[in-house]
């Protein structure tokens, strides 16, 4: 059993324009320890799964399928169970930590609350775990700064914070929304790093959900790239940045800056995103594939296939043609 199974999510909008179709039939595993990036242009639905499995959809928003975490099905739980499971064995840290943070309030009350309300632990327990949980993190002087406000720190001290107090309940899945995009490249890598030993130190799985290549490779041992609300492919971090399976991987990728290449060949993917409440009945990125089959991309869904390694993918074409 894996610690997170996903198994044919839906997750779809009520708007007055109709319905929007952020996620449409997604299965995923995550194993205990393990670290996934979801990785996608913006719009492809990669939040909404995350949401979805945190029972955090807007309230206009549904979710079928089945989210299982630890065996535990969590669509359809009362939002007092649901409480228990969030609060203790799933954190979330999302892109902009401001919004997580109460601006009012030192970080001392705001973290020690966490730990005085779901583990029972006194005011001055609370803090010394606290302080612990920031040093982890590598908040210099973690002691005395722990009594300041949230705005006395930069972005990239806040994102540890943020970092800091998900780690508080020792969870055993962290979901990390694209949690260095506000940042400069070089607080970037240290954002990275702080996670990477995260998942060293506490053994947490990671879902590492981003449109920026970039920060995955190295960082994560599989992939799943999305397009559309749906799996374009998935495999090992390595399988899919060395041999992509998908024109829509291929593109992805091209689009990345590299150090050992000229950047005037970067290249962007030629058209727009899909329009979520009017996806082509076949493949989402058909109307956009350099190498569609115009009597079948557009209206035939390509069945997401599992290659003899494992590996997944959902194309027409043909892997050894795929340019
Ligand atoms: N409350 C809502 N009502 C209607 N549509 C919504 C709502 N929330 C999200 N959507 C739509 O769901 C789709 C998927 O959104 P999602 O937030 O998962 O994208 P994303 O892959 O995380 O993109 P980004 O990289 O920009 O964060 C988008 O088309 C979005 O407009
Ligand atoms: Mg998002």
């Amino acid at each position: 059993m894996s610690l997170l199974e996903i198994k044919d999510l839906k997750v779809t909008f009520k708007t007055g324009d109709g319905d929007v179709n952020a996620v449409n039939g997604l299965s995923l595993n995550v194993d205990a320890g393990e670290t996934l990036a979801i990785v996608g242009e913006s719009g492809s639905g990669k939040s909404q799964t995350a949401f979805a499995t945190m029972g955090l959809l807007a309230r206009n928003g549904a979710a079928t399928g089945s989210v299982k975490f630890d065996g535990i099905e969590l669509l359809g739980l009362s939002v007092k169970e649901l409480n228990k499971v969030r609060s203790q064995q799933i954190a979330m840290i999302f892109q902009d930590p401001m919004t997580s943070l109460n601006p009012y309030l030192r970080i001392s009350d705001q973290m020690a609350e966490v730990l005085t309300l779901h583990k029972g632990m006194t005011k001055k327990q609370a803090i010394a775990e606290s302080v612990r949980m920031l040093d982890a993190v590598r908040i210099p002087d973690a002691k005395n700064r722990i009594r300041s406000f949230p705005h006395e720190f930069s972005g990239g001290m806040r994102q540890r914070i943020m970092i800091a107090m998900s780690l508080l309940c020792q969870p055993k899945l962290l979901i990390a929304d694209e949690p260095t995009t506000a940042l400069d490249v070089t607080v970037q890598a240290q954002i990275m790093q702080v996670l990477s030993d995260i998942r060293t130190d506490f053994g947490a799985a990671i879902i590492l959900i981003t449109h920026d290549l970039g920060v995955v490779a190295g960082f994560c041992d599989r992939t799943l790239v999305m397009y559309g609300g749906q799996i374009m492919e998935e495999g090992t971090t390595e399988e899919v940045f060395e041999t992509p399976n998908h024109p829509y991987t291929r593109g992805l990728l091209r689009a990345v800056p590299r150090l050992d290449r000229d950047d005037a060949s970067l290249a962007t993917i030629a058209g727009e995103p899909p329009d979520m409440s009017h996806l082509p009945t076949g493949c989402p990125f058909s109307p956009r594939c350099a190498q569609v089959i115009a009597d079948t991309c557009p209206s035939v869904r390509p069945p997401l296939e599992t290659t003899a390694n494992g590996r997944r993918r959902a194309c027409h074409i043909p892997v050894s043609e795929v340019a």
